[in-house]
């Protein structure tokens, strides 16, 4: 069986919870990689609705182990209420979950930090979800971070946790003139919860090998997107860690020659949440009617989304970056009562014409978006499974944004429920390699 990455190829929140939830079924084990409970992953399965935030959205099948890898970062206390929250609704990780003993902790000088820097950097900060996930990367880098596998020794743990408070509680008065932590009671409320979490903290990377080698087949949970990726992205207006596809390696222990196939999921139009250029936004009645129809609010943080036009230059880089076998197409249906849709397919800076995506912000902040025009179908598309019955405009729209794109479309998904999927492509690679079916 192949082992395939998922990836977010705009600015996150392109439907990627319930695309893996939709591959889930033909894997053995589901992999988060990177980031942390800045991700919100929405899984609707008939009247139920979860948010995933750390755990692999594939934790909804009852039968799949679920492995948080070395790439992510952890708060523990978020963990558990998600764990929480998933037993709430008889839905048990008990035996399933895996955490690497080499993810970095987020601890709650991380918080405190990010949102001292927030601050300090005013008109331009970056509009985080104030989870602690920069400064907990920082720290990783820095080489001074403290791991899940610190937590089962509590005497290291404790002289980690005194070394870094030397250092934050310093940086804390001096930038938000705050009293410092109290080492006491930061180890005591973190060992407090190492009982409930010991079970499941491992050597991931070992267990995901073994399992490849044993035949079992590895699906990747990118979090985040192409564009929000610390390398590829939109700098400084990104997460802190690499959301596209070679994050699913180095964040999980897995090497780049087991990985065959690399999907992207995008949506019909484009959002981002937090600070940065955005191209395409619509800063409209039509971006309002966006976000109102696609409920374009943050899965994680409740902040409405920026909504805006298919950016064709976006995801060909997207393409490029990650090497995406093929795409997804999400959100279909919530363009369907606009009688005009504009697509991206190149920017205009000054005299020039840009095909590919600029590295730097201020010039992509002076790009136009050099825009083709295409009639709205002006029909319901929402819950169709079949391609031949979507309206004759929307296949032309489909059509045209793969094509801009450079990449096959694999999927279109036209609603937020499983069943609410079109399988396209029947000779795409992803295809041969794995046989989709619509599901009923
Ligand atoms: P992720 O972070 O990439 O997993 O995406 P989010 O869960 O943050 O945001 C995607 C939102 O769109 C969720 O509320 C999904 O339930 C919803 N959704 C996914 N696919 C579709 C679709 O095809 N149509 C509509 N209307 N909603 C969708
Ligand atoms: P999923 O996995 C959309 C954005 C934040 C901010 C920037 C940095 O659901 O697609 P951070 O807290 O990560 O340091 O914030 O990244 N961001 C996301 N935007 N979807 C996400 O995750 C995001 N995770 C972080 O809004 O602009
Ligand atoms: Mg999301």
């Amino acid at each position: 069986m192949p082992n395939v990455v998922i990836v977010g190829s705009q600015w996150g929140d392109e439907g990627k919870g319930k695309i893996v939830d939709l591959f889930t079924d033909r894997f053995d084990v589901v992999v988060r990689y990177q980031g942390g409970h800045n991700a919100g992953h929405t899984v609707q399965i008939g009247d139920e609705t979860y948010v995933l935030h750390l755990i692999p959205s594939g934790i909804l099948h009852p039968e799949k182990i679920c492995v948080i890898g070395n790439g992510v970062v952890v708060d523990p206390f978020a963990l558990l209420e998600e764990i929480e929250m998933l037993a709430s609704h008889g839905i048990s990780v008990h035996g399933r979950l895996y955490i690497s003993n080499r993810a970095h902790l987020i601890m709650p000088y991380h918080r405190l930090l990010e949102e001292a820097d927030e601050k300090a950097r005013a008109e331009q900060k970056i509009g985080t979800t104030s989870r602690g996930i920069g400064p907990s990367y920082e720290d990783k880098m820095g080489r001074r971070g403290i791991r899940m596998g610190d937590l089962l020794d509590p005497e290291l743990f404790r002289e980690k946790l005194r070394a870094n408070l030397l250092n934050k509680n310093e940086l804390l008065g001096r930038y938000s003139h705050r009293e410092g932590l109290s080492e006491e009671e930061t180890a005591r409320s973190y060992l407090a919860v190492v009982p409930r979490l010991k079970g499941y903290i491992t050597d991931t990377a070992e267990f995901l090998n073994e399992s490849a080698a044993a035949g079992k087949s590895l699906l990747f949970e990118g979090a985040q997107g192409t564009l929000l990726d610390v390398d590829h992205g939109t700098y400084p207006f990104v997460t802190a860690s690499n959301a596209t596809a070679g994050g699913a390696c180095t964040g999980s222990g897995v090497g780049p020659t087991r990985i065959d196939s690399v999907l992207g999921v995008a949506k019909a139009y484009t959002t981002r949440v937090g600070g940065g250029p955005f191209p395409t936004e619509l800063a409209n009645s039509i971006g309002e009617h966006i976000r109102e129809r696609g409920k374009e609010f943050g899965a994680s943080t409740g902040r409405p989304r920026r909504c805006g036009w298919f950016d064709a230059v976006v995801v060909r880089y997207a393409r490029v970056i990650n090497n995406l076998d093929s795409i997804v197409i999400t959100k279909l249906d919530v363009l369907d009562d606009l009688p005009e849709i504009k697509v991206c397919v190149a920017y205009r800076y000054r005299s020039q014409v840009l095909k590919y995506f600029p590295m730097d912000v201020s010039v992509l902040d002076a790009c136009e978006p050099v825009y083709e025009m295409l009639p709205g179908w002006l029909s319901g598309t929402a819950g169709i499974k079949e391609y031949a019955s979507l309206p004759e405009r929307a296949r032309h729209y489909l059509s045209r944004i793969g094509e801009m794109s450079g990449t096959e479309i694999s999927l279109v998904s036209t609603g937020p429920d499983r069943r609410q999927t079109i399988v396209m492509a029947e000779k795409s690679r992803l295809q041969r390699l794995l046989p989709l079916v619509p599901v009923s």
